[in-house]
Formats: structure tokens, C-alpha cells, sequence
């Protein structure tokens, strides 16, 4: 463990961790999905319904001015973490997909035309495929795949060829949600940025991990959920340089984005709302803030430390079950482990060892182009978090063992 987390004490800040399923000690192993929330986190959300409710930006009584503070608060806070230059580059949404939604359909509209391409990768989430994909079928661009070694590494020599002329964005994942895969993000959005071509990096399974700076990475549009982050659900980000943002077109359209309406002419509102159409989630922002706070009081160094000795902890066990494969060796892997055991099918397995307290996720994990390349119908993933500890995936590997001589 190490020295700067006490993660007995951590685990007291997420009252859920400590209650039973089946009479089980409750074991959560699917935080790829959704991360756990620390009190703080919930207390604030409940505080701000209890006393500081009113909607922002258009008021001026002193709850609506409170509460934009709050709001416009959090997206400081947002700003600092990841590090962007200004909050004028920090749009909030419902999420991960929402921000790649937006991306594709503005910046499709705006800047690509029929035998354009984008190049996303083999491993990317349904989030980042499928919103290519109706692109595709609305304006004619194509698709272009970086494809990877067994391990699950993204092929770069194979990514550097796909550029072409008509080469406009590339879209794709920091961290893999099967694999675990940390694919070298500052090198492809260098080589993307020697073609000319702006870079989308999904950041929804890097953000909750490690330290992400935008800046650092040179990145032109980042996006990621608050809910994988030990926020509420239904926020998210999508950063973009400004001068990417400026040029964008307005994603969806009503209350908020606009500066003046008239039947004749409607002029948009300044960044970042000319993005946020309608009522935000105003009171998710504060929770998403206060989750940043607890990452930050942590430490993200610290944090990512605690679940790399997770992740090696978990692979050597695991590597000694007969039978176990594990699907993702990349050499740089965050706290995700993939694995099957002989022909025992994955939702059998999840089903199994969630009756002894233990929650997996089972199935394409909503990657089934991923599936395909790796030759399988589904895994069971187990994804750590920062409260997770060795001694549970000690009840992992045992509770393994049992289902594997129940078949
Ligand atoms: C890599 C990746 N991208 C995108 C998403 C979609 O995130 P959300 O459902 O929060 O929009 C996920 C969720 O699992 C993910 O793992």
C-alpha cells in the first residue's frame, strides 16, 4: 500500500463499500463502468438541493447568483485539473459520449465533406465508433482503423500510414476500457499535428487514473465523465482549445447559447455556452468539483501509484489460476484486467462470483469490433479503483478457483 493513501480510511468515505450482497462483503471490481461516490461528494449534492437551488446564469436574486457561482466555480475547478488555459475551453455535458457526440456532429458539419476520413482505433468504445459511423452515412466520409499487436498495443507505424490528404481528425481512446492499453497519447497527437490534423482523445479511463494535462499533451478536444471519476452521474467535459471551439458550429440549440433572438437573425452566446443549450446540470458540476477536490486531496500520483500495485498484485494471481487468460498485456496498462477461464463462458463466471459478493462486468463491454479482433464473444473485466485493496482481489482469485472447479 502506499505510505500517503490509508485506504481503510478511504473506504470509510464510501459508505456503500461497507454493505453486504448476499450476505457477502461487498467486493466492487466495475469501476471501468461507474466509479463508487465519497460522502463529500453526495453531501454536496443534497447541501446545494437543501440550500442553494436556483437556476443559473439568469437570475438576479441571490440563490441564482449563488448557485452560478458554484457552477461557474466548478468549471474553474475542472479547468485547473486538466490543466486547459482558460474556462472558456471547458464545456459541460452528460458525459463522455455526449462531448464525442458533439465533436463529430460539429465539427463534421463544419469541416468535413463526403471521402473525408477520421481515424479512430480497434479498440475504441461503441461511443467513439458509432457516432463516426452515422457521420459516415450522413455525409459519405470514411473510417480508418489503427490496428493493434496481440497485446493490445496500437500498431504505430500502421497509424502513421493511414494519413492521407483527406485525413481531417483523428478520434481515439487514452486508456483502452477492456485492455487497459495506455496507448502513447502525446506521440500520436504529435504525429496527427505533423499532418496538419486536429486530435480527439477520449479520456473517460485516463482522467479517473492518472494525471491528464492538456497543454502537455498538445490535445485539440479531451473527453471524459464525471461518474468514472467519483462524481454524480449525467456530467461530463469536453475540453477544446479555444481556437477549435471559436470556429465550431453550435451542437444543439435553445436557452443559454444564444446572445440575441429575433425571427430574422439569432446571434450565438460567447464560449464556452454557445455548447450548453439549455438548463445544466448545474448541481452534478458541484459534485463533479468535489470529487476533483478528493482526487486531488489524494493525490493523482498517488492514486495511480495505489492501482498499478492493484494491477500487478491482480496479474500475478490471477496468472496462476490453470486455465486463466488474460486478454491485454500492453507494457503500459492502467488498473483494468480482461481474462477468461478454459470454456467457462464470462457471464456464467460474472454470474458465479457475484453470488460470492463479487461485481465484475461481463460481456463486449460495448467494444464488440474489439470482440471480433480478439476472437471472443466477451470477457469478464475486473477495473480497480482507489479504494480497492489486495486482500479483495484475495477473495477474487478464491472465489475464482471455485467456480472454475464448479465446471
Ligand atoms: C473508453 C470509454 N469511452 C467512452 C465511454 C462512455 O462513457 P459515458 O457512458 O460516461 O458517456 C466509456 C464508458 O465506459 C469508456 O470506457
Amino acid at each position: 500500500m502506499n505510505k500517503a493513501m490509508n485506504i481503510q480510511t478511504i473506504r470509510e468515505d464510501f459508505p456503500i463499500l461497507s454493505r453486504t450482497v448476499y450476505d457477502k462483503p461487498l467486493v466492487y471490481f466495475d469501476n471501468g463502468a461507474t466509479t463508487q461516490k465519497p460522502r463529500l461528494v453526495v453531501e454536496a449534492l443534497v447541501d446545494q438541493y437543501y440550500s442553494v437551488n436556483a437556476n443559473v446564469h439568469r437570475g438576479v436574486h441571490y440563490l441564482s447568483q449563488q448557485a452560478t457561482e458554484l457552477h461557474e466555480g466548478a468549471r474553474e475547478t475542472v479547468r485547473e485539473f486538466i490543466h486547459a488555459r482558460s474556462t472558456n475551453e471547458i464545456v459541460f455535458t452528460r458525459g463522455t459520449t455526449e462531448s464525442i457526440n458533439l465533436v463529430v456532429s460539429s465539427f463534421g458539419d463544419a469541416f468535413m465533406e463526403a471521402g473525408d476520413e477520421v481515424i479512430i482505433s480497434v479498440m475504441e468504445h461503441h461511443s467513439n465508433i458509432v457516432p463516426w459511423q452515422l457521420l459516415a452515412a450522413r455525409k459519405g466520409i470514411t473510417i480508418k482503423v489503427v490496428p493493434m499487436n496481440d497485446q493490445g498495443e496500437l500498431l504505430l507505424d500502421e497509424y502513421e500510414a493511414l494519413f492521407s490528404e483527406r485525413t481531417k481528425i483523428v478520434s481515439l481512446t487514452q486508456v483502452s476500457n477492456v485492455l487497459g492499453t495506455v496507448n502513447p497519447a502525446k506521440e500520436m497527437i504529435a504525429v496527427a499535428h505533423a499532418h496538419g490534423v486536429p486530435f480527439l482523445l477520449d479520456a473517460a479511463q485516463s482522467v479517473p487514473h492518472m494525471a491528464v494535462d492538456v497543454q502537455d499533451l498538445d490535445v485539440d478536444f479531451l473527453a471524459f465523465s464525471a461518474h468514472k471519476m467519483y462524481g454524480p452521474t449525467g456530467v461530463g467535459v469536453l475540453y477544446g482549445k479555444e481556437e477549435w471551439l471559436d470556429r465550431l458550429p453550435p451542437y444543439q440549440a435553445g436557452g443559454e447559447m444564444i446572445q440575441h433572438v429575433s425571427f430574422e437573425k439569432t446571434t450565438f452566446n460567447e464560449l464556452p455556452f454557445k455548447f450548453e443549450a439549455g438548463t445544466p446540470d448545474y448541481v452534478g458540476t458541484t459534485g463533479l468539483a468535489k470529487a476533483i477536490d478528493y482526487m486531488n486531496a489524494l493525490g493523482l500520483d498517488q492514486i495511480a501509484a495505489h492501482e498499478h500495485d492493484l494491477l500487478v498484485y491482480a496479474t500475478e494471481r490471477l496468472k496462476g489460476i490453470p486455465d486463466l487468460r488474460i486478454l491485454g498485456e500492453a507494457a503500459e496498462k492502467g488498473a483494468v484486467i480482461s481474462f477468461l477461464v478454459g470454456h467457462i463462458h464470462p457471464f456464467d463466471m460474472g454470474t458465479l462470483l457475484d453470488r460470492l459478493g463479487i461485481a465484475v462486468r461481463t460481456g463486449h463491454h460495448c467494444a464488440q469490433p474489439l470482440m471480433q479482433r480478439l476472437g471472443v464473444e466477451g470477457t469478464v473485466r475486473a477495473s480497480f479503483g482507489l479504494y480497492n485493496t489486495k486482500e479483495e482481489i484475495d477473495l477474487l482469485v478464491n472465489a475464482i478457483e471455485r467456480v472454475r472447479q464448479m465446471f
